[in-house]
């Protein structure tokens, strides 16, 4: 064994038993030497991930309610810029019926994500969406992932019952953000945006994309050390992939780039586990755009304890294109379900039914004083 390899299984195992590790250590972690010791990194967060979870993933039924969206992000296929999107918002029943099958489905909760948009004819739709969800005979714990908003907002959305939010900072690192976003959308907006959903009561989650141009292990060292220091209790992650109809469209995907960032997602899955430890952590759709087959079931390999399988209506789907190679595209919300029951079940395990699936780390943190 060389000295470097020694080294690596000894920092894996001080990270594994739960000492707080320097930037430094964060980054020699996501660093391992060889392919050994790469698989030995995904093995002890997955031993991690089933000491606290169980072999049991939580299932969160995905619905895509709107791509409308006021932003201009660089990389992303929604984006207000992108004259060919067809712009739609499903009907208010169509997206109750999609939270009524997700519960039918034994899901446990759903996630609404939409493109940004601040305006009251949104705000209280989504308002009254939480209220029908809510009202069904089971209804699914919700999560919200609709963007920045205003502290009144947020404490609406949570006073109508919603549980969760997710929104992502895409990359801690001021270079890379403002290298991806035009001016009009900064770091410093998104991480105060971030502290009003805590504030609001949310569990609160958020996360960054792997593998953007000019992105190193160093600024991803960092990314995790950020959700670490912001307190976060869950993380969605994954690799970068160029939507062709974007300003970001014609970045590198050579397979030997694509390999890289799939590599790279993983270890930031297994990494953020051993760091942050009892938080929830999504296995992305955009593991499965690289990897159709065993993309997420990787992730799940990895560390990751979350899936978000979806459950919009079909005929919307190809309109939300945030990235080139979504999968998915045509199957419906049963075929999906079934065909990751299937995968779940070759790698060990089983979803967790019927649960809201809250992260440990929530409960801990608001557990006695009611504080948030
Ligand atoms: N590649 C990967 N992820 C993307 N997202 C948006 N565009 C892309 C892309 N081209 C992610 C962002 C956003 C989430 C909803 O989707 O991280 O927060």
């Amino acid at each position: 064994m060389t000295v470097k390899v020694k080294k690596y299984i000894e920092l894996l195992e001080t990270a594994y038993c739960g000492k707080k590790l320097s930037l430094r250590q964060i980054e020699s972690l996501l660093t391992p030497p060889d392919a050994e010791c790469e698989q030995k990194l995904f093995n002890t967060a997955l031993k991690l991930k089933r000491e606290l979870f169980g072999n049991l993933v939580n299932l969160r039924g995905l619905i895509e309610f709107s791509n409308i969206c006021t932003r201009d992000c660089f990389y992303c296929g929604i984006r207000r810029s992108n004259a060919k999107v067809s712009r739609y918002t499903m009907s208010e029943d169509e997206i109750v019926c999609s939270a009524a099958l997700a519960s039918e489905f034994g899901y446990g909760a759903v996630v609404l994500q939409s493109g940004e948009r601040e305006d009251p004819a949104f705000t209280r739709q989504v308002t009254r969406l939480i209220e029908k969800i809510n009202a069904l005979p089971n209804p699914p714990a919700i999560t919200l992932s609709c963007g920045e908003q205003s502290l009144q907002t947020y404490r609406e959305w949570a006073a109508a019952g919603a549980k969760r939010y997710l929104l992502r900072i895409e990359s801690s690192s001021p270079e890379i953000f403002s290298a991806i976003h035009p001016e009009e959308s900064t770091l410093a907006s998104r991480k105060a945006a971030l502290r009003r959903i805590r504030k609001a009561g949310f569990q609160t989650g958020t996360g960054v994309m792997i593998g953007l141009p000019g992105q190193t292990l160093h600024h991803l060292a960092k990314d995790i050390k950020f959700f670490r220091d912001a307190d976060v209790d869950m993380i969605g992650m994954g690799p970068f992939l160029p939507q062709s109809d974007t300003p970001m469209g014609d970045a590198p995907d050579d397979p030997e780039t694509v390999k890289c960032r799939f590599s790279r997602a993983l270890r930031m899955i297994a990494v953020t586990r051993l760091v942050l430890r009892d938080v929830n952590i999504a296995s992305t759709t955009a593991l499965q755009a690289l990897d159709p087959e065993n993309g997420r079931e990787k992730g799940v390999l990895a560390g990751a304890n979350v899936i978000m399988p979806n459950v919009g209506n079909v005929n919307y789907r190809r309109d939300y294109q945030l990235y080139n190679g979504k999968p998915a595209l045509d199957e419906n919300g049963e075929n999906i379900r079934r065909q990751l029951l299937e995968s779940l079940q070759k790698i060990g395990e089983l979803p967790r039914w019927d649960s809201s699936g809250d992260p440990p780390h929530f409960v801990k943190r608001t557990a006695g004083a009611g504080k948030v």
